[in-house]
């Protein structure tokens, strides 16, 4: 386990930091009653996400931004999960995409040439995620009340 995470930081550190702008802290934080990590956004999150499960389902389930909206679309659509302000699903989403993301190894046979094509594949993902976009109050937010 700890021989797995280390090769994991190594990944993150030589692969996604030079793509993604935030470098995780090297020691994170967890929260002791839901066991997600402290950064920002974690409170939002534990106060949307723990509501129905257990917030074990969030911290063992990991992916790309897209693969967490689509999560939320689902129980969105079918659990009764509610609806978020544009700002407040960006705030979860991009909570879940840095600390949950894709697993380097997870479903995918080697590090290396395979993790780079996982993290180009989540920009694409979180490129794809804002073109989907187009009508909602993304920008401004004055538009709707
Ligand atoms: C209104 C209830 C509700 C809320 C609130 C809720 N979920 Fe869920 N979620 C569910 C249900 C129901 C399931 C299916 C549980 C099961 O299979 O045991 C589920 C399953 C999941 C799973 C597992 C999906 C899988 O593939 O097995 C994840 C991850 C998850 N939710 C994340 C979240 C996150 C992140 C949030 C906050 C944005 C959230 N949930 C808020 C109802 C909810």
């Amino acid at each position: 386990m700890r021989v797995h995470s280390l090769r994991a930081l190594g990944v993150l550190g030589t692969v996604t930091a030079p793509l993604l702008m935030a470098t995780p802290a090297l020691s994170q934080e967890t929260d002791s009653a839901t066991g997600l990590i402290i950064a920002e956004g974690w409170q939002v999150v534990s106060a949307n996400c723990t509501v129905c499960h257990s917030a074990q389902l969030v911290t063992q389930n990991s992916g790309s931004r897209n693969h967490w909206q689509g999560l939320i679309r689902w129980m969105q659509d079918t659990q009764g999960l509610w609806a978020f302000t544009p700002e407040m699903e960006d705030t979860i989403l991009d909570y879940l995409a840095t600390h949950y993301g894709p697993k380097a190894g997870a479903r995918r046979p080697a590090a290396g040439p395979a993790s780079v094509a996982a993290a180009a594949q989540s920009l694409q993902d979180a490129r794809d995620n804002q073109r989907q976009h187009p009508g909602v109050a993304r920008r401004g937010g004055g538009g709707r009340h």
